[in-house]
Parts: C-alpha cells; sequence; structure tokens
C-alpha cells in the first residue's frame, strides 16, 4: 500500500506542476482538479497505512512530467492513469482486506473517469 501511496504523490505533484506549465485553459483546469482527487487517494491510503500500524513513506522516484508541451504530458498523464488501473485492479483481486479493497475500487473508478478526461483532450489536440 506505501507502494500505492508513492504512486499517488507522483501523479499530485505532476499534475501539479502541468497544470501551470499548460497555458491551455481547459487541460490545465482539468489537470489541476485531478490533481486534488489525487491527493484525496494519497490521504485515504495514508487513512489506512497508519490504522495497520505503518507510516506513509514520502520517498518518491525522480519525476517525469511528459516534457513541456501538452501533448507529452497528456501522453504521460494517461500512461500514469493507466499503470494505476493495472495495479489497483490486480490488488482487489489478490488483497483479503474489506476495507481496502473498498477504498481501492472508489480510487480505481476515479482512475478510469482521469484517464478516460485526459484521452479526450489528447484527442482534441491530435484531430
Ligand atoms: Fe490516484
Ligand atoms: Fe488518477
Amino acid at each position: 500500500m506505501n507502494e500505492d501511496f508513492v504512486r499517488e504523490i507522483e501523479a499530485t505533484l505532476i499534475y501539479v506542476r502541468n497544470a501551470f506549465i499548460i497555458p491551455e485553459c481547459d487541460p490545465s483546469r482539468v489537470t489541476e482538479a485531478i490533481a486534488v482527487d489525487e491527493m484525496r487517494h494519497m490521504n485515504w491510503l495514508a487513512d489506512l497505512i497508519v490504522k495497520r500500524g505503518g507510516k506513509p513513506s514520502m520517498g518518491h522516484k525522480e519525476l517525469d512530467f511528459g516534457g513541456d508541451d501538452l501533448y507529452g504530458q497528456l501522453k504521460k498523464q494517461i500512461a500514469l492513469e493507466t499503470e494505476g488501473i493495472k495495479i489497483y485492479k490486480y490488488q482487489i483481486g489478490s488483497i483479503d482486506d474489506q476495507e481496502v479493497v473498498g477504498v481501492l475500487k472508489h480510487i480505481l473508478d476515479e482512475e478510469k473517469r482521469h484517464r478516460k478526461e485526459f484521452r479526450m483532450r489528447l484527442e482534441k489536440i491530435i484531430q
């Protein structure tokens, strides 16, 4: 769960930075709003970790923002959501803790929505 927590930190930081860099209003606002969702995911996971006697790990790796153009950033953001979806699906199928599974299912639904939002913005710029 600490690995999930670190991935959520990375997504939060990448989206906050990109929301400032992206000059186009709509994708910037969407990225900012989703950054807030990712921070909520951090909080939910931290709560599960602490309740089970652990401590949230803050040791994230060097961040890859997807470059300085909107295309690269959206591609990167979609890839992050896809990675999260894959990992959460696997964990939901293999973890035997109803509370954890309930939270992960909620997060999974949101990651799917995030990927859809980013894909819609990517389609707009490659038309
Ligand atoms: Fe998330
Ligand atoms: Fe997400």
